[in-house]
């Protein structure tokens, strides 16, 4: 039921696709995705490296509309996008016929993935664990179908943030709510139904079986925003420490065989 609430959402607006002033599908309208996503976010490429997959197998794990997916194609890895969602598979081909470029693009879920043991060299995934209802069990799965000595990147969001307490001002001390939780307000009113975000130690734990393994915080736009496009200007998150930031950037190494 959970798991359909959410496919439901990202079928009715696929990320990243709000306010993109060009007809759905034109080319015009994957390089206005595009364009925005690596302005909000210009850091994934250091986190990702799509440089250094060229001829890896990459998976990617909810891989929404296909904007990272075609950054690891075009660095000529191997790489194939999952995504729960239809009309954000549907939206991934389109954007790769149309640019002639080939992935294996599939919907699929993270909990349940279609893929053999130890198949993959980086597992990629940008914001999607914390959508789905059982992330430990998409924990698992992804260790289980990356190689021993292969790696993985994850985002997640970050319960301590400034994107949390914005949530909670509005949703909670300004609804006259002040003792909600911060996690009931991120599951009710942050993107899908039920997302999640979590604290370093969390995360470090949901990811243990990965050895070692790199956890970052990164401040976001989104930490800085005031309204729904507008953001206070990049000098003033130079003065906001980093550990408040909304995403959680994991990096990590499946063990080889008989390390873990
Ligand atoms: C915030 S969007 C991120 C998409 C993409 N990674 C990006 O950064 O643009 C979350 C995506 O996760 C997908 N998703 C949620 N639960 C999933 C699951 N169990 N399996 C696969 N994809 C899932 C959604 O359909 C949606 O496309």
């Amino acid at each position: 039921m959970e798991k359909e609430k959410v496919k439901a959402f990202w079928d009715s607006q696929p990320c990243g696709t709000r306010d993109i002033p060009h007809p759905e599908g034109s080319v015009a309208w994957f390089d206005a995705i595009t364009r925005k996503r690596y302005k909000l976010e210009p850091f994934i490429s250091k986190y990702a490296r799509f440089d250094q997959w060229y001829d890896k197998k990459v998976l990617e794990i909810g891989c929404g509309v296909g904007t990272d997916l075609f950054q690891f194609v075009k660095a000529e890895a191997k790489a194939v996008g999952i995504d729960l969602s239809p009309r954000s598979v549907s939206v991934t081909k389109q954007r790769f016929q149309i640019s002639r470029a080939e992935a294996g693009i599939l919907i699929a879920d993270a909990e349940n993935l279609p893929f053999k043991d130890n198949e993959f060299d980086l597992a990629y995934s940008w914001g999607v664990l914390h959508h789905t209802p059982n992330p430990e069990k998409a924990v698992q799965e992804i260790y289980r179908v990356t190689r021993p000595g292969g790696q993985i990147c994850v985002m997640l969001y970050h319960r301590y943030s400034l994107v949390a307490l914005q949530l909670y001002l509005r949703f909670g001390l300004f609804s006259f709510k002040p003792f909600r939780s911060l996690k009931e307000i991120i599951s009710l009113h942050q993107e899908s139904p039920g997302t999640k975000a979590y604290t370093i130690t969390e995360a470090r734990q949901m990811f243990s079986m990965f050895k070692p393994v790199e956890i970052e915080i990164v401040l976001t736009p989104y930490d800085l925003r005031y309204w729904r496009d507008r953001y206070l200007p990049r000098w003033v998150g130079k003065l906001v420490p980093e550990y408040l930031g909304w995403f959680i950037i994991i990096q990590g190494q499946k063990p080889q065989e008989g390390l873990r």
